[in-house]
């Protein structure tokens, strides 16, 4: 395994091709920079699947990393010397002669194996080949063989005050305002640096650098980084993932016990049904604007945009700046569907056909709401923001900004978005409202700001002083290696 300078330019190996990395890539950004469209074969039909969400929101890029199967290669961060194999392909991505199966897909509708082979010792014959032909990927190694390939694991129990999950602006506030009350916070957030999408969004209302600056300066709040969190349990205990990130680093699996928790995930962009959405070359907005903004990638030459109103505006006006051609913008009302063979290369709507090479969907944005149903809250279907929403949360969880439901201008902002792809007026997301500090709704609200001792007392309370940091701050959360 290589090393390279934080600054330098650096290559991983795919298959047996050498691969460009900039400093800050994922995986699947130097590969699409290196001219690779194809990173997965769908699970059926072997129908070529290219980047579509950028978020590891979709099974598209799912790759094998340093033996470690159906890795989401858009999320992975590259690292010097690093392995990086397709799956489910063969001889190769670009030609899969499994794709033939497509021909004759009307003869295998679902279930189909178990229908047609039941003549006894027949299934028992074909099963192994079925299996071969439909698994996404090779089993991982033995126990043996991984704990050979990567000797070190950690186990690792963290203690806080306050645990913030989400990086994003709400998130950032959030933690600002844990912080000032004394308490010591974790922010939990899985980007490799904070900001969310103000990151690759530009927007004036917050600035990201004040707010990082902001963050760093207080002693009180440790950032775990490139941590994605997969659970909220019993407790208040918060199960953390932690990948490989450089040569000299182990994954690590951290257990965050806090006394507060307080969930800030944010929104994703969901797909828009139409034929053929899922050919090479469709991609969500949130996808092409990280593509452009992280990683200074034009994801095509010309673009059709899949949507309306202000967002589709903003779109064209950031792909014509990254040197993409927009050849139109179409409400989803008149969208017939995508054409091409493998990849794309026109829209189809109701009027005509738009030759491009990009199809960029402007999806409804639905809150990243996962944790919060993890504590027990009952789902309820949002009509406005066709969306399942959680219900009332526990005392000591806590939504913000653009996840928390009962807001009334979150619920405005996405039940918009939603109708604007029909009616043509989709909105950016901006910063809500309810993502602003709880101190300032309280102004807004014309409540007098409560004093530090106040909001020690209603916010944590006099038992919590246990989590709370003393004059070391974060520094003092207590950090275990099992
Ligand atoms: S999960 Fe990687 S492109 Fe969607």
């Amino acid at each position: 395994m290589g090393t390279a300078k934080a600054d330098e330019n650096f290559s991983f190996i795919f298959n047996t091709r050498a691969i460009r990395a900039r400093p800050g890539d994922t995986i699947a950004a130097a590969m699409f920079r290196s001219g690779i469209r194809i990173f997965t074969r769908s699970f059926k039909n072997h129908r070529p699947r290219g980047l579509f969400c950028m978020t590891g929101k979709c099974p598209n890029c799912l790759m094998n990393v340093d033996g470690v199967p159906n890795v989401r290669v858009c999320t992975a961060q590259a690292r010097p010397g690093m392995e990086v194999k397709y799956q489910n392909a063969f001889p190769s991505l670009d030609f899969d002669l499994l794709a033939a199966v497509q021909k004759f897909s009307w003869l295998m509708p679902v279930g189909w194996y178990y229908k047609t082979f039941t003549r006894r010792g027949v299934w028992t014959a074909v099963e192994p080949w079925i299996r071969k032909a439909a698994g996404l990927a090779e089993p991982p190694p033995t126990i043996d063989r991984i704990a050979d390939r990567f000797p070190h694991y950690e186990h690792v129990n963290v203690h806080a005050g306050v645990a913030v999950v989400g990086g994003g602006p709400a998130g950032l506030s959030t933690a600002l305002d844990a912080a000032a009350d004394n308490a010591s916070v974790t922010l939990i957030d899985n980007q490799p640096a904070l900001g969310g999408r103000l990151r690759y969004t530009p927007s004036e209302e917050a600035n990201l650098p004040e707010l990082v600056g902001r963050i760093q300066a207080q002693d009180n709040i440790e950032v775990l980084s490139l941590s994605n969190c997969f659970g909220l349990y019993e407790g208040n205990l918060l199960g953390v993932f932690r990948p490989r990130t450089t040569p000299d680093t182990t994954e690590q699996l951290i257990h965050v016990r806090a006394k507060r928790v307080i969930v800030a995930t944010g929104v994703y962009e969901a797909p828009l049904l139409f034929e053929n959405n899922d050919l090479v070359g469709v991609m969500l907005s949130s996808a092409v604007e990280r593509l452009i903004g992280l990683h200074g990638i034009a994801p095509g030459r010309r673009a059709a945009l899949i949507g309306g109103g202000a967002t589709a505006e903003r779109l064209a006006s950031r792909l014509r700046e990254a040197g993409i051609e927009v050849a139109a913008t179409v409400p989803l009302g008149q969208v017939v569907g995508a054409t091409g063979s493998g990849s794309v290369n026109g829209l189809q709507t109701k009027d005509s056909r738009i030759a491009c090479d990009l199809i960029v969907v402007c999806g409804h944005l639905v809150p990243d709401a996962g944790l919060l149903h993890q504590t027990g809250a009952k789902l309820k279907w949002d009509e406005a923001k066709g969306a399942f929403l959680a219900g009332e949360l526990p005392a000591n969880v806590t939504a913000v900004g653009d996840v928390e439901q009962r807001q009334p201008k979150s619920r405005q902002h996405h039940g918009q978005r939603l109708r604007d792809l029909y009616s043509g007026g989709c909105r950016p997301a901006g910063v809500s409202r309810e993502s602003r500090s709880p101190h300032s709704r309280r102004r807004e609200s014309g409540l007098p700001r409560r004093t530090r001792r106040e909001s020690r007392q209603v916010r944590l309370g006099p038992q919590d002083d246990v989590f709370r940091n003393g004059p070391g701050g974060a520094r003092q959360n207590r950090l275990e290696r099992d």
